[in-house]
């Protein structure tokens, strides 16, 4: 074990070295908003609170009434354009679940119309984008980003929810990371083996480093116009990334992820997500966040473990539990609980996103359930 001191001494290096590593301190700003002793920016802080913070990924969608006969109307994208309408969704969805944390109403690929490709939802069949990235020579055509004019409609849609939602509640911001982000370029959408993506990875690491690096400065500039719109902390999925071995992860992805955080202007908290990263969350760790994002497939006690608890944890619960009976899921969400052992720094969501048919009262119930035992 390292003692306190050593502990301290390497805490204040990583501060030198990269001020959005987990050891660089999070400051309270002065003359404190409203939001800023809330459960979940006291959690980033790895501060004890009253009850643990709880918030679900895609906790505004398909299995919410409100959303559907919204939908029904205007289609997806359209959704994601209309700040008003995005603001409403965020706000709603908040309010019914009583969750510690909205989350703007967007999507992951909103970015990839300035980088210069077209972006569909067709029915049912998830997003595409056009023209694909295959080519070298492809990476020399993406467009720079100038997010305060091409993606205007989200920062207005931020500045509206921060208007309109409970000025307690903090609104987090999000992004891919760099390596989701260019799968989603090179499959044109999503992807079973990502045999593109690896393709021009390992075919030519010239054109792929030139091209993680172009997204890498964008999505952090991109990041740090929702930051000034007014979000409290960021989440980065890097959704698809556990299709790598972790030596390909620190070759091929952690330089970028690590790029895009240390491009974050000013010091925001930052939870870092991934899927199917049981054997990459050190590798994670080192790219940098406050809150490490775990998917279902790790226990969150060991996880948590392995980390080390000078990090926070994000997680775990296996969305398709919200299906089982109440009784069951309060054993599981009692379990996670334990599992967290009242450590300062644990966030409750789910594994992965909230499926579009899971029904409405056990959501409610999950997060009241959250509250109560960890409140107890
Ligand atoms: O969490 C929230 O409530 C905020 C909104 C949000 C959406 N997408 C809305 C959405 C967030 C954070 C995302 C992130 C996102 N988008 C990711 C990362 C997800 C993760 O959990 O790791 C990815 C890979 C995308 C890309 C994307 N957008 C896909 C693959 C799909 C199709 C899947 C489907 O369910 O049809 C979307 C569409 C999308 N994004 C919907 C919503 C509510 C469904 C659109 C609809 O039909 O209404």
């Amino acid at each position: 074990m390292r003692s306190p001191e050593s502990e301290a001494r390497k805490r204040s290096t990583e501060r030198k070295a990269n001020p959005q590593t987990p050891g660089a301190k999070l400051r309270k700003s002065p003359g404190a908003a409203p939001w800023v002793e809330s459960r979940f920016m006291k959690a980033c802080r790895r501060e004890h609170v009253d009850a643990t913070p709880v918030w679900l990924m895609r906790q505004a969608g398909r299995y919410m009434k409100e959303y559907r006969e919204l939908r029904a109307k205007v289609p997806f994208l359209e959704l994601c354009k209309n700040p008003d309408l995005a603001s409403e969704v965020t706000v709603t969805a908040a309010r019914k679940l009583g969750v510690d944390a909205a989350i703007i109403f967007a999507d992951l690929l909103l970015i990839v119309e300035p980088l210069g490709f077209s972006l569909a939802y067709d029915q049912g069949e998830g997003p595409s984008v056009k023209p694909a990235l295959r080519l070298a020579g492809d990476v020399d055509r993406l467009l720079e980003v100038d997010p305060q004019q091409s993606l205007a409609y989200l920062y207005d849609a931020i500045r509206r929810t921060r208007a309109d939602l409970d000025p307690e509640l903090p609104l987090l911001g999000f992004a891919a990371c760099p390596f989701t982000l260019a799968s989603y370029l090179i499959e044109g959408g999503g992807s079973r083996n990502y045999r593109h993506t690896k393709g021009l990875m390992y075919r030519d690491p010239g054109a792929w480093r030139a091209l993680m690096e172009h997204l890498a400065r964008n999505l952090a500039s991109y990041i740090n116009g929702q930051i000034a719109a007014g979000v409290q902390a960021i989440q980065i999925f890097d959704t698809w990334v556990g299709c790598l071995s972790p030596a390909d992860y620190r070759e091929f992805a952690l330089p970028y992820t690590r790029m895009t955080i240390e491009g974050i202007t000013p010091r925001t908290p930052i939870i870092h997500f991934g899927t199917g990263t049981g054997m990459l969350l050190e590798d994670m760790r080192e790219a940098g966040g406050d809150i490490l994002g775990l998917d279902s497939h790790v226990e969150l006690d060991a996880a948590w473990a392995r980390l080390g608890y000078s990090v926070g944890v994000q997680g775990n619960l296996d969305p398709v539990i919200l299906y089982a009976s109440q009784a069951y899921l309060r054993a599981r969400v009692e379990r996670i609980l334990d599992q967290a052992g009242g450590r300062p720094g644990h966030i409750f969501n789910l594994g992965h996103g909230l499926l579009p048919d899971t029904p409405f009262e056990n959501v409610v119930a999950l997060v009241e359930m959250v509250h109560e035992l960890s409140g107890k």
